[in-house]
Formats: structure tokens, C-alpha cells, sequence
């Protein structure tokens, strides 16, 4: 990675991706992109252009006049937002992923989307999910995430795209808003811990779901990206996870700071079906073994970060960006 195209780089992820690529490899080198005018913070650090991923012309010729060699494509709709606009969902999340390897082929660079827990679905084992196996998920969202994963695999085989990939689990950050994800719960539980020191939880007491902080969601992308292709068998879609946690185990982690913090249940049908269908606990050994993923935060290590950056922010005013 040495000039790299960001895509949907003011989202939850790459809020934080752009910041970390630009100390690694230099602000210039590193032009984020998204569909909305203004870049915010990365217009201040380095380059940013308007991009929206469905325009594959004006796709081709960023990636051209910036001289990529990497593209990191992040532009979707999440999986709550994708099942309200399933057809929309479909357009672009596949779409936009298309004219992204299209563009990655033309200019022979280096290739990275995340996948999801949400490319699991009926009939894939609950705990313990492998790295390879049954994949037949209800929603759009998974649909979409499974035909990506295979999508990748496609320009790699008959291309030669060094396309990489992870299949992230529910990440928690608290830069940037989560964007309309089924995981979203456990981000707003720490802000409403902070704000009011009470919660209302959409998600079923019980319901077990794959977590990750994002400062290790965004190494192991580094990570992966740098590691040496001869040790990938994989490629795309590695299982990676630091937690599996129910919203009871979040709440429990927040009262050893917050004794008093109150989580209560209003179950969403729509998110809490989505949820449902994802497993309780993956299996990340192939990440380990191919390319030494190796996740720094447990649940209470980043319960603490959280409530500490949360505190700052959202007790210096109407700012904050949470
Ligand atoms: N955040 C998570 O918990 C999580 C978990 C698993 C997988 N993922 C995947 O990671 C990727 C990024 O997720 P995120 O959480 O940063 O999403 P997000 O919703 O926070 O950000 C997506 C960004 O894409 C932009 N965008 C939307 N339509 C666009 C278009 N047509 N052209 C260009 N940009 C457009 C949005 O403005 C937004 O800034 C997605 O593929 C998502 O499925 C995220």
C-alpha cells in the first residue's frame, strides 16, 4: 500500500481507517472519498473528493489522477438500512462493488472490502463458526455480502486482483456514528450509559453476537493488507473477533464504572430477527495462522476506553460527535 483510495471514508470505519493510513503512509498519499461534498476532518489531513461509487467513470478517474495502487472500498448500506431498501441495498452494495474491482483491475492495484457475520445465515453453526462453511443468509444485506466474498474471490482466480478481505463482526467505536448496523445497539448503550446512565436495549436479552474495537477492526486491516501473499489461502473474508457478548455481559462491564447504570428492553422485530440469524461466536483461526491476527481489547478494556473518550466528548457540549 502506497497510494490508496478510500471509499465511503466518512463512515464509522473509515473515520478512523483514513486517520491511521495517512500516520502510516503519508497524507497525501491517501485520498479519501465519499458521496457527501464536504470531507470533514480528511479534508483537512489530506485529499478528499466527492466520489459516489455508482458513477464507475468518475470512480475510474479518481483512482487515475491519485495514482492508486490500493483501493479500500467501504461505501455500503448496512444491514438494518438494507432490509428497509433491499433492492436499493442491492444496487449498491453490488454495484458500487463492481465498479470498484473494475476500477482495482484497471489499474492493477491492491484490493480490500469487508464482509460481515451477516454473510452467515440458516443453517451455519451457531458457535464456534468456521472460517468455511454453510452460507445461506436471509437478508439482503447477507445476500449481498456473500455474493461480494465470492465476487472478490472471482477477480482473484480469473484476474490475479490481489483482492483481501475480512468478515467483521459488530464493531464499536465512538469517533463516528454507526451506520444503520444491527450491532448498533451496543455502541448507543455506552453513549446512553454516559448521557443519561440508562439504556433501552432493541436487542433480546441473550442475544449473543461477534464484537471487535474498532483500533483492532482497523490494524487487522493493515494488517492483512501487508501481510505476505504467499501465506494466504483465504484471501477474502477472513472470520475475525475479540468478543462474543449479549447486551446483559455489556451492561455488566459498564456498572464496574457505572453502578448505577439501568438496561431495559424494547426488542425490535425487524433487528432482532436480523440478529437471529448471525452466530454467536465465530471462529477467527484462520486469520491467526495465515497472517497473525491478534486482537488487543476484551470486553472490559474497551468498555473502559469508551466510556473515557465518551466522557470527554459528550461533557464538552452540544459538539460532540456522538
Ligand atoms: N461497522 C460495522 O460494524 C461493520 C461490520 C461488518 C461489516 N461492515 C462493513 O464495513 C463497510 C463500512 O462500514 P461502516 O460501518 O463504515 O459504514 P457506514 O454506514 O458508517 O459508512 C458508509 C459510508 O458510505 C458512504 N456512502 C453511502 N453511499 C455511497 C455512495 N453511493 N458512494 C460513496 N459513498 C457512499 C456513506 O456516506 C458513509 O459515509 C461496509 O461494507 C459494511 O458492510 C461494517
Amino acid at each position: 500500500m502506497k497510494r490508496i483510495l478510500v471509499t465511503g471514508a466518512l463512515g464509522q470505519i473509515g473515520s478512523e481507517l483514513v486517520t491511521r493510513l495517512r500516520q502510516l503512509y503519508g497524507g497525501e498519499e491517501v485520498l479519501a472519498t465519499d458521496i457527501r461534498e464536504e470531507g470533514g476532518v480528511h479534508g483537512r489531513t489530506g485529499p478528499y473528493r466527492k466520489l459516489d461509487v455508482s458513477d464507475g467513470e468518475a470512480f475510474l478517474k479518481l483512482a487515475k489522477e491519485h495514482r492508486a495502487d490500493t483501493i479500500i472500498h467501504l461505501a455500503a448500506l448496512l444491514s438494518a438500512t438494507a432490509e428497509a431498501r433491499p433492492l436499493f441495498a442491492w444496487q449498491l452494495n453490488m454495484g458500487g462493488l463492481v465498479n470498484a474491482l473494475e476500477v482495482a483491475r484497471e489499474q492493477a492495484c491492491q484490493f480490500f472490502t469487508p464482509s460481515s457475520i451477516g454473510a452467515f445465515g440458516v443453517g451455519t453453526p451457531k458457535t464456534g463458526t468456521p472460517q468455511d462453511t454453510l452460507q445461506r443468509p436471509t437478508t439482503m444485506y447477507g445476500v449481498n455480502k456473500v455474493s461480494g466474498e465470492l465476487l472478490c474471490d472471482y477477480y482473484f482466480y480469473k484476474f490475479g486482483l490481489d483482492t483481501r478481505g475480512l468478515r467483521f463482526p459488530g464493531l464499536i467505536s465512538h469517533l463516528a456514528p454507526p451506520g444503520g448496523g444491527t450491532t448498533d445497539y451496543a455502541v448507543d448503550m455506552y453513549v446512553q450509559a454516559v448521557r443519561c446512565g440508562k439504556y433501552t436495549s432493541y436487542i433480546r436479552e441473550g442475544t449473543f453476537l461477534d464484537m471487535m474495537y474498532m483500533p483492532d477492526a482497523i490494524q487487522a486491516v493493515i494488517d492483512l493488507m501487508e501481510a505476505d501473499a504467499s501465506r494466504l489461502q483465504h484471501r477474502n473474508a477472513f472470520n475475525v473477533t475479540a468478543m462474543s457478548v449479549d447486551p446483559e455481559r455489556i451492561a455488566a462491564s459498564i456498572r464496574r464504572r457505572m453502578p448505577h447504570f439501568e438496561l431495559a428492553y424494547n426488542v425490535d422485530p425487524v433487528r432482532q430477527s436480523i440478529a437471529d440469524g448471525w452466530p454467536d461466536s465465530i471462529d477467527a483461526s484462520a486469520a491467526k495462522q495465515e497472517w497473525g491476527f491478534h486482537p488487543q481489547y476484551d470486553l472490559d478494556r474497551m468498555t473502559d476506553d469508551m466510556l473515557r473518550h465518551l466522557s470527554g466528548k459528550l461533557h464538552t457540549g452540544p459538539k460532540a460527535a456522538i
